[in-house]
C-alpha cells in the first residue's frame, strides 16, 4: 500500500496565522531550522491510483496541489480521492470536506455514529454538503470489527475505539462516547503488512498498544512535548491531557511506549506549533532521533 502525508502539523499548522511561539516566529524569520507544515491529514492507496483520504484538513486545497496523484485529469471533473475517512470530528480533521464540496457525486464517507453525530448537530458540515451533493454515510462500528472499502481492493480496515477528548462543539467533549475517536489500522493483505494510524491520542490503553506493537508503521499523536506546553509559551492554560493529547517526553508518555515496542517503525504526526521537536537543531529533536522516532512531514510517502 501507498501512505501519503497531506498534513502533519496540528491544529492551526505551522506556522499558525496568530502565534509567534518561539517556533512560529523561528520558522517565519529564518532564525529556527524547520519545515512548515499544514494540518494534519493522510492518504492511502493500494494501486497507486484510487485513493481513500484519511480526515479532511482546512488545508486541503493546498495539500491536493502539492500532490498530483490526486488530480489524475481524466475528465473535466476529476478526482482520485474515492472515499474520506474521518477519524474524530474536530475542526483540522474535517474542515476540508466544504472544500471538497463541488464533487460531482455524493462523497462516500465512513465515520462512526459518535462524529456524524457531531457532524450533523454541533457542527453540521454533513447538512451542509447535503445542499450540494451530499453524503453517503458508512457506520463505522466500535467494535474491532474489520471493514473494506471498494475503492481499495486488498485492503482491510479496522477502526480502534481511543481514550481522547471530543470537539470543543460535542455534547461530550470530556465525557466522551465509544467512537469519538479511533484510531485506523489498515492492513494490505497482499504484504501483509499493517499501519496504525491515531493522530489523536489522550490515554494509551492497553488494547491500543497491542494494536502499535503489532504494526509494521505507526504514525501516531505528536502534538505536544509536554503536558504543560501551551502555558509555558503563554499561550493557554490548558493542558495537552485536557485536550486530549498525551505527552511525549514524560513519564509514560509517547517516547516511553514506543520505546517498549521492537517492530513498528515508529512516526509522529499532529505535531503542534509550539513543540520544541520541530526545530530540527533542538535536544528534544535529539532525544527522538537517538529514540530512533520519526516525525511526519507534509508529503512524505511511505510504502508498505
Ligand atoms: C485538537 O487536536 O485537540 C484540536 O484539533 C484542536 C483544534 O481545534 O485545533
Ligand atoms: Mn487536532
Ligand atoms: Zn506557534
Amino acid at each position: 500500500m501507498h501512505i501519503h502525508v497531506m498534513g502533519s502539523g496540528a491544529g492551526g499548522g505551522f506556522p499558525q496565522w496568530n502565534c509567534n511561539c518561539n517556533n512560529c516566529k523561528g520558522v517565519r524569520e529564518g532564525t529556527v531550522k524547520a519545515s512548515r507544515r499544514t494540518q494534519s491529514s493522510i492518504a492511502i492507496s493500494s494501486d497507486g491510483v484510487d485513493w481513500i483520504l484519511f480526515n479532511a484538513s482546512p488545508d486541503i486545497k493546498k495539500q491536493m496541489d502539492d500532490f498530483p496523484a490526486l488530480q489524475p485529469a481524466r475528465e473535466v471533473r476529476d478526482t482520485a480521492i474515492k472515499a474520506i475517512l474521518i477519524t474524530d470530528a474536530q475542526i483540522d480533521h474535517v474542515t476540508g470536506l466544504l472544500t471538497l464540496r463541488e464533487h460531482n457525486k455524493p462523497w462516500d464517507i465512513y465515520c462512526t455514529e459518535a462524529v456524524h453525530d457531531d457532524l450533523t448537530t454541533g457542527f453540521p458540515v454533513f447538512n451542509i454538503l447535503g445542499h450540494f451533493r451530499g453524503i453517503n454515510w458508512h457506520e463505522i462500528k466500535t467494535d474491532l470489527e474489520s471493514f473494506t472499502i471498494p475503492a481499495a481492493p486488498g485492503l482491510i480496515f479496522t477502526a480502534v475505539p481511543l481514550k481522547s477528548e471530543a470537539p470543543p462543539y460535542s455534547p461530550h467533549r470530556h465525557n466522551t462516547v465509544p467512537g469519538d475517536n479511533v484510531g485506523i489500522r489498515v492492513e494490505d493483505t497482499r504484504t501483509g503488512k499493517n499501519v496504525f494510524y491515531a493522530p489523536g491520542l489522550g490515554v494509551v490503553e492497553d488494547h491500543v498498544l497491542e494494536f502499535m506493537r503489532n504494526a509494521d508503521v505507526v504514525l501516531v499523536d505528536g502534538t505536544v512535548w509536554t503536558d504543560d506546553e501551551m502555558s509555558k509559551e503563554g499561550i493557554s492554560d490548558k493542558r495537552a491531557q485536557e485536550m486530549g493529547h498525551i505527552n511525549q517526553s514524560e513519564d509514560g508518555g509517547t517516547i516511553s511506549f514506543l520505546n517498549s515496542m521492537e517492530r513498528p517503525r515508529k512516526i509522529l504526526i499532529h505535531i503542534n506549533n509550539t513543540n520544541p521537536i520541530l526545530n530540527e537543531e533542538s535536544a528534544e529533536r535529539q532525544v527522538l532521533n537517538n529514540a530512533g522516532i520519526e516525525l511526519a512531514y507534509d508529503g512524505m510517502d511511505i510504502e508498505l
